[in-house]
């Protein structure tokens, strides 16, 4: 198969899709790898590189989308890139379509297979794909959320370990996911005190077990966030309800009750958010801020630690990328369920319910 790793160019997204090692394999299995001119290079991956295993390094966009069969890439494609995905692709990426209407009708628009790495979906319901850069993003949630609480940017001006002395300052998780529970842990880690919250009995009982006595679970609902709003620094979004919008867990009349320098990260932004004021913002400007409190809603967290990401991210992706390049799309779907859930859109039609709900639209467009 003809395989076509193009340069990401939304908005400071230095990932890669494929490591030089990941081309290695392809080529071992008598694939044709393409990568577009510099496409490693924020990842620390020089053409050099793949040129070694004996990729052929394309210098457009253009020529890459051209010369593949199948697109493997980090992020959903933006605007610019519509165009250039056509019927016979088979795009391999994070999609994240219940957040996008456009990308939705523009993809099926090219009658492409798009196959989402955020659906792909083991049996006992864990989605390895979105595993890793859900551990770099939970991570990252605190380093974002300790630093936005400074003053000078606005912040209330705590320091979430404290001192002798001084309480440590108040972390509200929602969400005990993989991206609740590695930010309790680096907030714990700090020193803070964690709240995290979940309506999954199983999660928080796990927490619980696992996690210092600092980090105190609380079963979520309306009344409960209510009252934890009002004294809590740093409120770190990490909800998921697979494949559809995220519940709104934070209503705008919420940000009267928080204290002004509040930061809220929600790391669910790329699923429409849990918080009602968000709207994604980049890393280039990070934050906005209303009723003085500071919202932090960047949709690619990983993007900005390219070189730990992208080799989190290609250490799953590979065995799925081999799989789809050596059996074809249809047979390699049908062989694995866990791949066959990363079918969302296929052909002009979607095949993953929970996209058509998010719109609204009527079973018609499945
Ligand atoms: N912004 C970024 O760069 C970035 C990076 C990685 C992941 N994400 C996103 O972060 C979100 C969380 O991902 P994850 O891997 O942790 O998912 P996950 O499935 O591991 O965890 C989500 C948790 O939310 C809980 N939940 C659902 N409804 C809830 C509610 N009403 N109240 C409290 N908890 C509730 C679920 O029970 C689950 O435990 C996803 O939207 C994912 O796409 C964003």
């Amino acid at each position: 198969m003809q395989i076509g790793v193009p340069k990401e160019i939304k908005n400071n997204e230095s990932r890669v899709g494929m490591t030089p090692a990941g081309v290695f394999e392809l080529i071992k299995n008598n694939h044709t790898v393409y990568v577009q001119k510099d496409a490693g290079f924020g990842s620390g991956f020089f053409d050099e590189d793949y040129k070694d295993v004996g990729a052929t390094v394309l210098d457009t966009i253009e020529e890459v989308y051209a010369a593949a069969d199948m697109i493997v890439k980090v992020k959903e494609p933006i605007a610019e890139e519509y165009p250039l995905i056509k019927s016979h692709h088979v795009v391999f990426t994070y999609f994240h379509f219940a957040s996008s209407e456009v990308l939705t009708k523009a993809m099926l628009k090219s009658e492409a297979v798009c196959i989402a790495y955020e659906t792909v979906e083991d049996k006992d319901g864990s989605l390895p794909l979105l595993t890793p850069m859900s551990e770099v993003a939970g991570r990252m949630a605190i380093q974002q959320g300790a630093k936005y609480l400074e003053k000078p940017i606005k912040g209330r001006g705590v320091l979430l370990g404290g001192v002798p002395g001084v309480p440590p300052g108040k972390v509200l998780v929602l969400g005990a996911g993989i991206v609740g529970i590695q930010a309790a842990k680096m907030a714990a880690g700090l020193g803070a005190h964690v709240t995290i919250m979940d309506i999954n009995m199983k999660q928080l009982r796990y927490v619980n077990d696992v996690m210092p006595s600092h980090v105190v679970t609380e079963f979520s609902s309306e009344y409960n966030i209510r009252k934890r709003i009002k004294d809590h620094d740093l409120i770190i979004g990490g909800v998921l309800v697979k494949g559809a919008k995220a519940p709104k867990l934070i209503t705008r009349d919420m940000l009267k009750d928080m204290r002004p320098g509040t930061v809220l990260v929600d790391v669910a932004v790329d699923q429409g958010g849990c918080i009602e004021t968000t709207k994604a913002t980049t890393h280039e400007d990070p934050t906005f801020i209303i009723d003085d409190v500071v919202h932090y809603c960047v949709a690619n967290m990983p993007g900005a630690v390219p070189y730990t990401s992208t080799l989190a991210l290609t250490n799953v992706t590979l065995p799925y990328v081999l799989r789809l390049a050596n059996e074809g799309w249809e047979n390699a779907c049908a062989k694995d369920e866990t791949l066959a859930k990363g079918l969302n859109v296929v052909k002009g039609k979607i095949v993953y319910e929970e996209i058509a709900e998010a719109f609204n639209w009527s079973v018609d467009a499945m």
